[in-house]
């Protein structure tokens, strides 16, 4: 009897240390990212590599997945004022809606996002010549962009926030862009439901870089009709106009006066059907905007979103000096997204952070130019809120 009694206390003295182990983990996931980040098969890529689809949750339940394919941001799930949780992002259910997507739905674009006139730019009196995948332009990389290529994945989720590393490396004269560019793009989710994406690259003979993301938004949710009613505000006072083939033509335009101006919040369709030679041009806004700078290279507000009836908010933030407003000219029904939504004219906007369009031919814009020796790093934060 007494020996049994010994040997209780002897086995609850050696579990004790182990209960209390458990314990503490247990309120640490409580208190913490409470998921990690799961991992799923997506299917095979056409030349018959696995891809993945990484789901991260942050503590308050805000949830975004990605896929190593293209580096695409496939969905975003984030509350609405009464806190029920949509998907505010384009996209497909499935890996084989982003192979056959022309449209870019949620892709990071490299290696030069937007458009190259005539399809090259010079280097050191070095000429290279690209493709031409948009009229006589080049647009998002190329025929075959980053956002096409299996990239290696990595969790380096820290301190409670999920985070996917995704590393690319494009070889030299890859869709004709020389050099070795070795990128790599980190996705955090924080717990005040920010998506961070850090680009990082670096190159061993001097080329141009510029990466976006390539996220539709409609924060009413995807197939709730159209994003006119949408709220924005851009901190811009100009805007880089451009030609009929979307090529900027060099100039800075104030937006002062014109329906550029968004410095103060305005319904995106408040003015996009005015007949201005911009508007008609883009067929609505497919503009980039000269971001006011007043750190240049900082984390600067950029844009802002506000969509009236869930009241969701969203908020871009930027180190880069430009931003794309897309407002979804070209989608006309007839690509079928998630759920077998037709996605519509203007049923979503992009907020595309970047360089501007072109750079390499405008010996005025922020140069794209990156040599060997150098880092290639911005930032751009997608923080999301209700009011
Ligand atoms: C960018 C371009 C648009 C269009 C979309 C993809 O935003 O500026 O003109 O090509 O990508 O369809």
């Amino acid at each position: 009897m007494r020996a049994s009694i010994r040997c209780i206390a002897m086995l609850s003295l050696f579990f004790m240390p182990i209960a209390a182990f458990a314990r503490s983990t247990q309120s640490k996931q409580a208190a913490g990212t409470t998921k990690p980040m799961e991992k799923k098969p997506f299917g095979a890529t056409p030349d018959g590599k696995a891809s993945d689809l990484y789901i991260l949750t942050n503590k308050n339940g805000m949830e975004v997945s990605i896929t190593n394919y293209g580096g695409i941001v496939t969905s975003i799930k984030v509350p609405d004022r009464n806190g029920k949780l949509g998907d505010v992002a384009l996209g497909y259910d499935t890996l084989d809606g982003y192979v056959g997507d022309k449209v870019y739905i949620g892709a990071t674009v490299g290696r030069y996002c937007n458009r190259i006139g005539h399809a090259e730019f010079s280097i050191d009196g070095a000429k290279y010549t690209l493709a031409k995948n948009n009229g006589d332009n080049t647009l998002h990389g190329g025929i075959k962009g980053f956002n096409k290529m299996l990239w290696e994945a990595r969790d380096v989720s820290k301190e409670g926030e999920p985070a996917l590393e995704l590393k690319y490396t494009s070889r030299d004269m890859e869709e004709g862009f020389p050099g070795n560019l070795a990128a790599t793009v980190v996705f955090t989710l924080t717990n005040k439901n920010e998506l961070k994406i850090e680009y990082t690259a670096t190159t061993d003979k001097k080329t141009v870089v510029n990466l976006t993301n390539h996220s539709y938004f409609n924060l009413a949710g995807p197939g709730s009709g159209d994003v006119l009613k949408t709220v924005i505000r851009i901190e811009a006072d100009k805007f880089t106009p451009v030609d009929s083939g979307l090529i900027p033509t060099g100039d800075l335009k104030k937006v002062q006066g014109t329906p550029f101006d968004f410095r103060k919040p305005t319904e995106i369709g408040a003015r996009i059907e005015q007949d201005d030679e911009q508007l008609n041009l883009g067929k609505g806004y497919d503009h980039n905007f000269v971001l006011i700078k007043n750190k240049p290279n900082g984390l600067t507000l950029a844009a802002r979103a506000e969509e009236p009836t869930t009241g969701r908010v969203l908020e871009v933030w930027t180190t880069e000096p430009g931003i794309q407003l897309y407002t979804g000219n070209f989608l006309d029904g007839s690509i079928h997204g998630k759920g077998g939504i037709a996605y519509t004219k203007r049923g979503a906007f992009c907020l595309e952070t970047q360089h501007f369009p072109d750079s390499p031919n405008h010996s005025n814009f922020p140069s794209t130019l990156l040599s060997p020796g150098q880092r290639y790093h911005t930032t751009t934060v997608y923080k999301f809120s209700a009011k």
